[in-house]
């Protein structure tokens, strides 16, 4: 399956996320875990939802070398294929993660999808993505509801995957953000939360794949 669809799944109901994550598992690309669900289990869901799925924890992890090898280094043992991690700690920081994610992929983010961002992230958005690449990230987190911000982004780098939150409930479109760039979406509450989520991913996955406008498919392992 060929998806490009990032299902959050931000619950603490464990049960619920292993039933979502056997009945979706064959059709999207991922499922992102958050900390509820991290709260509610430990670790050890992220190999249990393994099974069925790759894997990205998204810990926005954002403290000091030491600490941050810790957590990453624990995600990986997990065998998540993804972790997400802030940057605006540093560069030592970040790369710390990098080093001790080993296999796992690293995303760094560099605008979030709601409004706060402006304040403090955006001024500094390009810093973050010059801070990143340095440090070795594999992808960058960038919203997939501000399309000029997405666009941006992506015109600072081609080699990086872009993964995109802002889709379905906080606004974004996924055609419009695959047209500025995305390579990845997320959505969550538009899937979790829908009467029939099989259906909805099917929707989201009909409406990625109907998109032909992208110059580059980058092709993910
Ligand atoms: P919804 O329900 O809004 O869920 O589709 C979005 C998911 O993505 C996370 N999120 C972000 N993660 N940078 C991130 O790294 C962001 O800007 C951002 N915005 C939303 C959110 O926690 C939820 O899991």
């Amino acid at each position: 399956m060929n998806s490009k669809l990032v299902v959050a799944v931000d619950v603490f109901d464990c049960n619920f996320a292993l039933d979502l994550a056997r009945e979706i598992g064959k059709e999207v690309f991922a499922i992102k875990v958050n900390w509820p669900l991290l709260m509610a289990r430990g670790s050890s869901i992220v190999s249990e939802l393994g099974q069925y799925t790759r894997v990205i924890c998204d810990l926005k992890i954002a403290d000091i070398p030491n600490t941050n090898r810790l957590i990453a280094g624990r995600v990986a043992e997990e065998g998540a294929w993804g972790v997400i991690s802030h940057s605006f700690t540093g560069e030592d920081s970040l790369r710390a993660v990098v080093e001790a994610a080993g296999d796992t992929k690293v995303f760094s983010v560099v605008a979030m999808s709601h409004p706060g961002s402006s304040e403090f992230i955006y001024p500094s958005t390009d810093a973050l993505i010059g801070l990143s690449i340095k440090a070795g990230a594999y992808g960058l987190i960038a919203p997939g509801n501000d399309y000029s911000m997405l666009s941006r982004i992506r015109s600072r780098t081609r080699d990086q995957v872009l993964m995109t939150p802002g889709i379905g409930a906080q606004g974004g479109s996924p055609e419009e953000a695959l047209k500025h760039g995305a390579d990845l979406l997320i959505v969550g509450r538009a899937i979790y939360n829908a009467e029939k989520p099989i259906e909805a991913v099917r929707e989201f996955n009909a409406a990625i794949s109907s998109f032909k406008g992208q110059a580059e498919n980058k092709q993910l392992s």
